[in-house]
């Protein structure tokens, strides 16, 4: 079997960088799974559909293509609260997870992270994260993301929409966030980028040590 890194958080936790230096690492595919909700959420945007109709959503989630995600594209903060909403429909989240299940086979291992990766979508994966930080951290992080990318932010009504997307994402009733009784929890709140990766590497090889009988 192949090994899987799953790691989960609230918005700007801080997760994607880590995920993403993780594969980088191991040579492991990486998949943001926040990616595959705001493409369903960006279609019905652009054709001008509601985001509240689940056959709608459902048929959408069903042409989702990971080969053909566009970072970019999918990452303004509109996508980033349309995609919360479509979220939220299970039948959204039944397409979206087989597709990230299958992803998650890819040999020789994968690194995913989202919101239920280590709860629902590979709930065996050897190794789990559950990366945090407090949502006054995470709101000037986005904020200072904005302005180095030339932006203009309002930090106040970005701590605003964290508060309510993390909200959203742990109150609602299918895969609500929430991390898995055995993930690892890292607070990054007082952690910068080098320091978050590399407590999350030291877990990973603890894992991949056991894994090799060691
Ligand atoms: O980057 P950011 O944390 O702002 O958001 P994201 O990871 O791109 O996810 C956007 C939204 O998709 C989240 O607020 C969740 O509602 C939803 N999501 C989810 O429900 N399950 C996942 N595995 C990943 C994202």
């Amino acid at each position: 079997m192949n090994f899987v890194i799953a790691i989960d958080g609230p918005a700007a936790s801080g997760k994607g960088t880590m995920a993403r230096r993780l594969a980088q690492a191991y040579g492991f595919a990486h998949l943001d799974t926040g990616l595959t909700y705001r493409a369903v959420a960006k279609a019905l945007l652009d054709e001008g559909l509601p985001l509240d109709d689940e056959a709608l959503a459902e048929k959408y989630a069903g042409k989702v293509d990971l080969a053909a995600l566009d970072r970019e594209a999918l990452s303004t903060h509109g996508v980033g609260e349309a995609a919360s909403k479509v979220a939220v429909m299970p039948a959204v989240r039944r397409a979206l997870v087989e597709k990230q299940r299958e992803f998650s086979r890819t040999p020789p291992g994968t690194v995913l992270d989202g919101r239920d990766i280590g709860t629902v979508v590979c709930p065996d994966a050897p190794v789990k994260l559950y990366v945090t930080a407090s949502a006054e951290v995470r709101a000037a992080r986005r904020t200072d993301e904005i302005v180095a990318n030339g932006g203009t932010a309002d930090a106040g009504a970005i701590l605003e929409d964290i508060r309510r997307r993390d909200q959203r994402d742990m109150g609602r009733t299918d895969s609500p966030l929430k991390p898995a009784a055995d993930a690892h929890l890292l607070d990054t709140s007082e952690m910068d980028i080098e320091a978050a990766f590399l407590a999350a590497k030291a877990f990973v090889d603890e894992a991949l040590s056991k894994r090799n009988g060691g």
